[in-house]
């Protein structure tokens, strides 16, 4: 028997490409996995209205992680156009999987590391090393919307909003409405986990992004609770600033920068800022952590006018399986994928098209792979 049951979750696009380039390299590590694939993915919404099925969410609960690839979504009405036709009747409306797997398994901490590897023609600039913690199940992502709105919560809001309300004589279809609920738990913990982390790793400050002073009760909610954590961490530096101004800092001078904690939309925007300036999404690496499962995928999407090519890079999800071992308690293994993914990148010999090269997605995992011994 295996050591560990591994959730093998491709997904479509390059999804599935960059999985592959990841098992060769886990492989070769030596780790001791059973995977067992779980049906999740576009195909699965076409014929069953349903991208992510019953018997996917019961594989997730008894594996000791999952490894997930990326899944092309549309917009809800070309989403329903796919289906097949009986299904189509039923009016279903999609919903990300991924998003729906991080609330479901209350995956709470979106954790991306972007390492700027030396020799990476991509770098932004030299020695760049944040890390990025996401609040990963609340937020604008909620999924509390609606459109068109329901007469009792127009009425409602019609009786006690301030008095610049815009919506306030429109018909509920003319309006649409998408809520923001931030909890205290939900943002303490996330702010927990990233000065847990600075102080493991020694790391300097934690860099709190929100936009309190417009969206006050939730943002300011976030950073009240930000407040109170760092009391448990008087040795760990905290600032913290608006999600607008963050970009321009961030770009301006990285340096400045650590750990940063933000709440879900504003830590998806700035991960991928962060990721840009390590190389792109061929570098983000991204880990779902929950307190029983955790679920590591690519940053990236599943691009799928890529699909099929072999083409892109597949170190994001290979740094991703890195995380994974280091969750698992794997530590040797995990040094091993990152220091031979550190060569490989130094040497310069094998890049793909994203570096300016033309190996491909499998010639990359197999450069990195014979870099283990
Ligand atoms: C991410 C992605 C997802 C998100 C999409 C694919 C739903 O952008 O993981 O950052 O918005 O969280
Ligand atoms: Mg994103």
């Amino acid at each position: 028997m295996s050591k560990f049951k591994i959730a093998y979750l491709p997904g479509d696009g390059v999804g599935v490409e960059v999985l592959e380039a990841a098992i060769i390299v886990l492989d070769k590590t030596g780790f001791d996995a059973e995977y067992i694939h779980g049906d999740i993915g576009w195909e699965y919404w076409c014929k069953e209205g349903d991208a992510f099925p019953i018997r996917t969410i019961e594989l997730l609960k008894n594996v000791d992680a999952a490894l997930f690839g990326a899944i092309t979504s549309k917009p809800v009405k070309a989403a329903q156009a796919e289906l097949i036709p009986e299904l189509q009747k039923k009016g279903l409306t999609y919903r990300s999987p991924i998003v729906r797997m991080r609330q479901m398994f209350d995956l709470y901490n979106c954790l991306r590391p972007c390492k700027g590897y030396a020799g990476n023609p991509l770098n932004y600039k030299e020695n760049i090393d944040l890390v990025v913690f996401r609040e990963n199940t609340e937020g604008m992502y909620s999924g509390v919307e609606f459109s068109p709105v329901p007469e009792e919560l127009s009425s409602l809001l019609a009786k006690i909003s301030k008095p610049f309300a815009p919506f306030k004589d429109l018909s509920s279809d003319q309006y649409a409405i998408s809520c923001k609920i931030n909890t205290k738990n939900g943002s303490e913990r996330i702010i927990r986990a990233a000065f847990e982390f600075a102080k493991k790793f020694n790391r300097k400050k934690v860099t709190v992004v929100h936009k309190s002073n417009v969206v006050r009760a939730t943002d300011g909610l976030f950073l009240e609770m930000a407040k109170e954590v760092r009391k448990d961490f008087p040795d760990i530096a905290m600032d913290d600033a608006n999600i607008d101004a963050i970009t321009m800092w961030l770009l301006k001078n990285p340096h400045n920068y650590d750990v940063l904690v933000a709440p879900n939309l504003f830590g998806d925007i700035i991960s991928d800022l962060c990721a840009q300036m390590v190389g792109g999404l061929g570098f983000g690496c991204s880990g779902n952590i929950g307190t029983k499962l955790a679920v590591f995928e690519p940053t990236h999407g599943s691009a799928p006018k890529y699909a099929g090519m072999y083409k892109v890079n597949p170190i994001a999800t290979i740094l991703s399986a890195k995380m994974m071992l280091d969750w698992l308690g794997e530590k040797e293994l995990g040094y091993k994928i990152e220091k031979a993914t550190t060569e490989i990148i130094k040497e310069g010999k094998v890049k793909t098209y994203d570096m300016g090269g033309s190996n491909t997605t499998i010639e990359m995992a197999d450069a990195i792979a014979k870099k283990i011994q």
